[in-house]
Parts: C-alpha cells; sequence; structure tokens
C-alpha cells in the first residue's frame, strides 16, 4: 500500500515508517520538526540524539535497504495536502502531525493557543483535502485515551452509545471529557472526523491511545535509527520519565497519590497495531474507534516496577517521591476501558511493561550524561491551575 504519514519525524511516526517500508509499503512522510524546535524552547532535547531528516533516510536504506521519501511541510498550510494526495495518490493517510504534550498546552494563552491552531487546522485541512482529492482514501488519525478522561463508568469503544434522557432514547456521541487544553484538541479532532465521515463519507480510524513505552521496534537495529526519547515534565511520558530518573539516580516523580490509571502500551506494538489497522480498513464510509492499550496500571505500580528493575539491575536504592500534582486529575478514579477491535484483527501484544522495563533501563545507561544535563527539566514546573 502507499501511504502518507503525517509526523514522520515523531516517537511513534518514526518506528512506524521503518516498519512499514520494511514489510514493503511505500511511505512518503511529512515533517515541520516542530516537536524538536518545542523542545528546544523548553530547554531540553530527544535522549537519543537525533539525526538530521537526510541522515534518517540514509540509515533506513542503509541499515534495512527501504526508501523513505521525507519532505519537510507544515500540514496546516493551504495546498500542502491537497498537492502531496494528488501527487502521490495515498491509499491511507496517518495523522499523527500535532502538538503532542499535555503541559507543553498548559503553560499560558499562547501555548493553549498555538496547540488548538496547529492540532484543529491540520485536521481541518486534511478532511478538505480527502474530500476534494479522493474521498476514498482511508484516514487513520491518532487521538489518546485521554479524550475519555477517567469516568465512573466502563470506557465504549465505539463513537456513539445509546443513552436515555430526561425518559427519551436516542444514540448520543460517547462523553468524552479532556484533561488538558492538548486533549480538548484531541476531542474536537474527533468531532471534525466524525462530522466529515457523517458529511460526506469519509472513511476513518480514530485510534484512542494509552501513553507509549520503549526504545525498542524490531526495525529499530543500530543507533542511528532510534526514535525520540523524552524525559523532562512537557514531553517525557511517565514510563520513559520513570526509567531515565532511575538511570541518574534521581527519585522518581509520582504526581500526588499516583492512582491515577491508565492503558499502556509499548513502542513496538503500538506501531505493529498502527501498521494492522492500515492493512485493514473499515467498509468504506465507516468510522471505526479503536482503543488502542496493552496493560492498565496505576502510576504508582509503574513507579514500584521501576525501582524493583532497576535496583536488579544494579542501580542503586531508588527513591519514590510523591510530590504535589501540578495538574487537575483524579489520583484515584474507576478505570475499565474495553478492547474488541484490535483483538478481532488478531492483535496480540508481544511486550509486557514489567518485561519492557530491564532493555529500556540497559538503552539508557550509555546515554547517562546526556540525561544529566536535561535533570533539571525533570521536577514539574507547569502547573494546570
Ligand atoms: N507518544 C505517546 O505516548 C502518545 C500516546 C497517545 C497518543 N499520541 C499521539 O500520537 C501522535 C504521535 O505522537 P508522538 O509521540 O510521535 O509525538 P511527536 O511530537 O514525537 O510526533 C509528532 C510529529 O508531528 C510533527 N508535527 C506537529 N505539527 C505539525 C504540523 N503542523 N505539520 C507537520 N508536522 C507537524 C512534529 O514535528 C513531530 O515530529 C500525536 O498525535 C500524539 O498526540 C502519542
Amino acid at each position: 500500500m502507499k501511504v502518507l504519514l503525517l509526523g514522520v519525524d515523531g516517537e511513534l511516526g518514526w518506528p512506524l515508517a521503518l516498519k512499514l517500508a520494511k514489510a514493503g509499503h511505500e511511505v512518503i512522510g511529512v515533517d515541520n520538526l516542530s516537536t524538536r524546535r518545542m523542545a528546544y524552547e523548553s530547554g531540553t532535547d530527544s535522549v537519543f540524539p537525533l539525526p538530521s531528516p537526510a541522515e534518517r533516510v540514509m540509515e533506513a536504506k542503509r541499515h534495512l535497504d527501504v526508501d523513505i521519501n521525507f519532505i519537510i511541510g507544515d500540514i496546516t498550510q493551504p495546498g500542502l495536502l491537497k498537492d502531496l494526495i494528488r501527487k502521490f495518490r495515498p491509499d491511507a493517510i496517518v495523522h499523527f502531525a500535532e502538538q503532542r504534550s499535555a503541559p507543553y498546552s498548559m503553560k499560558d494563552e499562547e501555548h493553549a493557543v498555538f496547540t488548538i491552531q496547529n492540532n484543529l487546522i491540520g485536521t481541518m485541512r486534511l478532511v478538505y483535502a480527502v474530500k476534494e482529492v479522493d474521498p476514498t482514501i482511508h484516514i487513520v488519525k491518532m487521538g489518546t485515551m485521554g479524550e475519555y478522561g477517567t469516568p465512573n463508568f466502563d470506557i465504549p469503544e465505539d463513537i456513539e452509545v445509546e443513552a436515555e434522557i430526561n425518559g427519551k432514547r436516542d444514540r448520543i456521541l460517547v462523553p468524552r471529557k479532556g484533561g488538558s487544553w492538548y486533549h480538548w484538541s484531541k476531542v474536537f479532532d474527533t468531532d471534525v472526523l466524525y462530522y466529515a465521515n457523517q458529511l460526506w463519507g469519509l472513511t476513518v480510524t480514530d485510534i484512542m491511545q494509552g501513553p507509549v513505552y520503549g526504545t525498542r521496534t524490531s526495525e529499530i537495529v543500530h543507533e542511528s535509527m532510534r526514535t525520540r526519547f523524552d524525559i523532562d515534565e512537557a514531553w517525557g511520558t511517565v514510563v520513559n520519565r520513570f526509567c531515565a530518573e532511575a538511570v541518574i539516580g534521581h527519585p522518581l516523580t509520582v504526581y500526588g497519590k499516583g492512582g491515577q490509571t491508565r492503558g499502556f502500551i509499548s513502542l513496538e506494538d503500538s506501531v505493529t497495531a498502527v501498521k494492522l489497522l492500515i492493512e485493514h480498513p473499515p467498509d468504506q464510509g465507516k468510522y471505526r474507534v479503536v482503543n488502542q492499550f496493552a496493560e492498565v496500571y496505576s502510576v504508582r505500580q509503574i513507579a514500584e516496577m521501576v525501582r524493583e528493575a532497576a535496583e536488579k539491575v544494579g542501580l542503586g536504592k531508588v527513591e519514590v517521591h510523591h510530590l504535589e500534582n501540578p495538574r487537575v486529575e483524579k489520583e484515584e478514579h474507576h478505570y475499565n476501558p474495553t478492547r474488541r477491535i484490535l483483538p478481532s484483527l488478531g492483535f496480540r501484544p508481544t511486550r509486557t511493561l514489567r518485561d519492557e522495563v530491564p532493555y529500556m533501563l540497559e538503552d539508557l545507561l550509555p546515554y547517562k550524561e546526556r540525561i544529566e544535563r536535561f535533570r533539571e527539566g525533570i521536577p514539574p514546573k507547569t502547573t494546570w491551575r
């Protein structure tokens, strides 16, 4: 298949590009390198130094014998997506190209406005480009489990549910409740995609994914192939941050009670699942919601797992500190999301968090000095209130 991958330079985009290309798909990637710039702006960087786009493409050719077309461009610019779709005629478009840090979106008014603008305009440009040039293209959009919030009911895997309000029944959109401006931008994305599906019959897979962790995929066969790995308060997701903290002897930074519970998935399983969804599109004109995670844990349980693994590999005594929670969120809550689409396609997670953490520590150890350089960026500074 021919895949246009928006956000190819990102933590998930690059390993997905490698996996798709290695499987024989043609990959045309687009990225404006904004995550690199925003991380520098926050005074931090990926722990694994990132090669330039041209070097990435060369290394992929050298180690995997694949050709990836890497185009620098901003998808919010008028005309860009239409031109690319006309030129390359993709079967599927994967949309990862968004500002993806919740804390970054909460820094101040300008960061909040930027997040909403970048994410919403990109999605609007995408639906109009597909509608105008080829409405049969399968849109694969990466949302987040965070769109649902933490409701006191089991989270469905659907766009609509049956509801009864004041004695009358109807189908309504599944209730969503973002926990930051970033998460709300994802909720609005879903609204845009769903409306485009209803208006024009666009075919959409809307993936609700939990936090991703890990350093390895089957295609990352050399240091130069590594994807970005962030560890600071704005860009580091929880498992990645805890592992880096353990490597430099920094206490693990649990926010509040640490009862916040989420569905996690390894990098390898995340990109494998997206590949499967691309290869098995829904029927034309259908809107498919996919809840994408492998295991459910609380932050407290993760801290315990990282502490045990770090002490086992000889990193010394690891402390766990409970910090005042900078976020506005429930610290103890019900959490039971449904998951049926990926299993129905034969997807079985191949990694567990417990097994993967020791590999992450092993991969991070050679970069200890570089992690030390970003130490100041670890404690939370961005507050929600
Ligand atoms: N990493 C996770 O744990 C996780 C979990 C759930 C959902 N997601 C979602 O998955 C997607 C990919 O996440 P990631 O971790 O790879 O993030 P990332 O920031 O590493 O990658 C996103 C890429 O998109 C690019 N980009 C942003 N705006 C752009 C624009 N206007 N034009 C062109 N390129 C643009 C960035 O430069 C970056 O390379 C995001 O939409 C994110 O919200 C990620």
